[in-house]
């Protein structure tokens, strides 16, 4: 009997990420670039990098890499691309080019299991209109797989975290609940349905969602990223600290995958606790039952756009995306400009 392919690893997709308390402590004391070209760095946590070419167009980069999620070898291919062409999106940027990046293990899964996994990446970057370059693969113990993608946008156009405008209505693009319904299938929890539902959401692409967003006007939406692995309670925070703002989040307005509430108890990946340790910005009311907090500390893997939307906007653009198939729902508002003690996103 083959491993299965989630048996390559510890701990599954996203949720694989390394704790924010401890990247920060990483990183603190990286030299920063005096270059003006620089458009976004790391120091805002934006999804990528944005530097401006002499022409006055913009080169979008990002690499995002994880651990199978699922045990199907080209579900699983599909959704390390789907993930990692959403930093360009969530940039407000048209992805061109990726470049695989591939862990092995020496007994690891056969050539076969791999080419299906290549496979399944291959055929999103496609659909997603990228050229693949190239790759470097590695041997490891685990196996980890994903793209560093290449976009360009329009300076004017840059979608970062770290301007959200008090007053906007917050629009989020997939439902919630990925990291919870595989970590429940892993010990044999939940339905197949639970398992089949999040991963048709995971191998969608955030394509049309930025595309909706490009279709609006400059400056109707004033920040937008993407939720994966800190969950909608860390990026939420992310935006929240970078723009120096507020937010409100209704829960009772929350998308989530079937299944996903009821096994939030005793199903939140690792990566899910260690986000509701370390953003303590977030604050639940009294009045949410815990389930709901527990589903926005989820580790998403390939989760969807969260965007800050003018008012006026904010609906059409959530007309315009049901009508195109894409799961969106505002959630909650951009309430007021932060102060100090005062949470950064309020669950109500
Ligand atoms: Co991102
Ligand atoms: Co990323």
């Amino acid at each position: 009997m083959p491993k299965r392919l989630t048996e390559y690893a510890d701990c599954a997709g996203c949720a694989s990420k390394l704790d924010a308390a401890l990247l920060a402590e990483l990183t603190v004391d990286l030299p920063i670039s005096d270059d003006p070209r620089v458009l976004v760095d790391f120091r805002t946590s934006d999804d990528a990098g944005v530097y401006r070419w002499s022409n006055g167009s913009a080169l979008v980069q990002t690499v995002d890499f994880f651990t199978p999620i699922v045990d199907d070898p080209y579900d699983f291919g599909q959704i390390a691309a789907a993930n990692a062409l959403s930093d360009v999106y969530a940039m407000g940027g048209q992805p061109r080019t990726a470049l695989a990046v591939t862990t092995l293990p020496k007994n690891g899964p056969s050539a076969e299991v791999i080419r299906e996994v290549f496979r399944g990446g291959a055929d999103k970057l496609r659909e997603a209109g990228v050229a693949l370059l190239g790759g470097h693969t590695v041997t490891d113990p685990e196996v980890k797989f994903g793209y560093s993608i290449t976009g360009e946008v329009h300076p004017d156009r840059i979608l970062s975290n770290a301007t959200a405008r008090v007053g906007d209505l917050l629009v989020l693009t997939k439902p919630l609940g990925t990291g919870i319904i595989v970590r429940a299938r892993r010990f044999g929890q939940g339905t197949t349905e639970f398992l089949d539902a999040a991963v048709e959401s995971m191998k969608y692409l955030n394509d049309q969602a930025a595309a909706a967003a490009g279709r609006l006007n400059p400056g109707d939406v004033s920040a937008c990223t993407d939720v994966t692995g800190f969950g909608l309670a860390g990026h939420a925070t992310e935006i929240a600290k970078a723009s120096g703002v507020t937010l409100e989040i209704r829960a009772s307005d929350l998308p989530t995958l079937p299944g996903s509430l009821a096994l939030a108890q005793e199903f939140l990946p690792c990566g899910g606790r260690a986000n509701l340790r370390f953003y303590t910005g977030f604050v639940a009311s009294a009045s949410v039952p815990p389930e709901w907090n527990l589903i926005c500390q989820d580790p998403q893997t390939s989760g969807g756009l969260l965007m800050a939307v003018r008012p006026e906007q904010a609906t059409r653009l959530v007309d315009d995306l049901t009508a195109t198939g894409v799961h969106a729902t505002v959630i909650g508002r951009v309430a007021d400009p932060w102060v100090e003690g005062s949470p950064l996103v309020r669950l109500l």
